[in-house]
């Protein structure tokens, strides 16, 4: 990688959410792997240290808030904060997933809007701006009044697919709030979209009402497009539909793999043959069931910190995603 100012290149922080990819990016970009001791005082606060100097320097925070999402995000602040009081030039908190992504609307009264409460703090504690991977709406990037980076991950999936050899296939949104997502996929992949009526009674709880487009999936593989896989519950019961539907082989996409609670569990018993996931989210050396398939966003990610750190474009990163 190349930077215009080879006196200072970028400095990567990375947060304890984060640390495998930190470490990938860093090694595409050629710069060392950036100092910091993250710890935990015996009453859980949390306290961190940047071990070199980055006075005058390009920093980028990097930290995902995924489970324990409120302790992640604490040490993303106090990261920010600390870079920012070390006399960074420019600070940028990278999130190469955005949690509390869905709670972005007042959807019943009295509730808080915590993507944009989250938005504020990133600001407040020192960020000059945000990089982000596929942030569930992106309307999110309104939240802030700071520059934002969002990079969609599609064309890595694109690119598996492309490369498996899949054939006659449908893509399937596994439900209506994904849909542009999923006719994204469906045109840039030249494949007929059918799409899952899917019902939420409480949280983390699914049902699916009905296929639209149900004609498209049977006899055909299928591969079902999603931003994020959490409990699994969408997904599972998707593929479960689908096959009653005459589904032939399965597939699953998400560039976020949250994968909490029955997630493993329910992965594994479902009628899926592979579920294809990006490491926005580390798994921390956890086991993952033998049908998940773990993809690298970190060369999308250096590229991007390259182009930011010289003063470039970065939507041509994913002009492919961005309809
Ligand atoms: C919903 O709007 C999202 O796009 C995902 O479909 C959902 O968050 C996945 O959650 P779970 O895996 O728990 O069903």
């Amino acid at each position: 990688m190349s930077f215009s100012n080879n006196d200072k290149p970028p400095v990567v922080l990375p947060g304890r959410a984060s640390t495998d990819l930190a470490r990938e990016v860093c090694h595409q970009l050629e710069i060392p792997y950036g100092g910091v001791e993250s710890k935990n005082f015996s009453d859980s606060e949390t306290f961190v240290k940047i071990l070199d100097n980055i006075r005058g320097r390009d920093v980028y925070v990097v930290q995902s808030t995924h489970q324990p999402a409120n302790e992640y995000l604490m040490e993303l602040l106090l990261l920010i904060d600390a870079a920012r009081r070390a006399s960074a030039e420019r600070v940028t908190a990278v999130l190469p997933y955005f949690g509390y992504a869905r709670q972005d609307r007042k959807d019943q009264g009295r509730v808080a809007l915590s993507a944009k409460l989250i938005a504020n703090l990133i600001t407040v504690a020192g960020a000059d701006r945000v990089l982000t991977i596929d942030l569930h709406s992106g309307q999110i990037q309104g939240f802030f009044d700071i520059p934002v980076d969002h990079l969609l991950a599609g064309s890595i999936l694109v690119e598996y697919v492309r490369k498996s050899g899949i054939e006659d296939f449908c893509v399937v949104s596994p439900d209506v709030g994904n849909v542009k997502l999923a006719r994204n996929y469906a045109n840039i992949l030249k494949a007929p979209l059918a799409i899952v009526d899917k019902r939420r009674p409480r949280p983390n709880v699914s049902e699916v009402m009905a296929i639209i487009g149900e004609r498209e999936v049977e006899g055909k593989n299928v591969l079902i497009f999603d931003d994020m896989i959490d409990t699994a519950g969408t997904i599972c019961n998707a593929s479960h539909a689908l096959r009653d539907r005459g589904a032939k082989d399965i597939y699953a996409f998400a560039v976020h793999g949250v994968l909490s609670g029955p997630a493993f569990e329910r992965l594994e018993q479902a009628p899926i043959k592979e579920v294809v996931i990006t490491n926005t989210i580390s798994q921390h050396g956890r086991e993952l069931p033998a049908k998940v398939k773990l993809l690298s966003v970190a060369p999308l990610m250096a590229q991007a910190i390259e182009r930011i750190h010289n003063h470039q474009s970065v939507s041509d990163l994913f002009k492919m995603m961005s309809h």
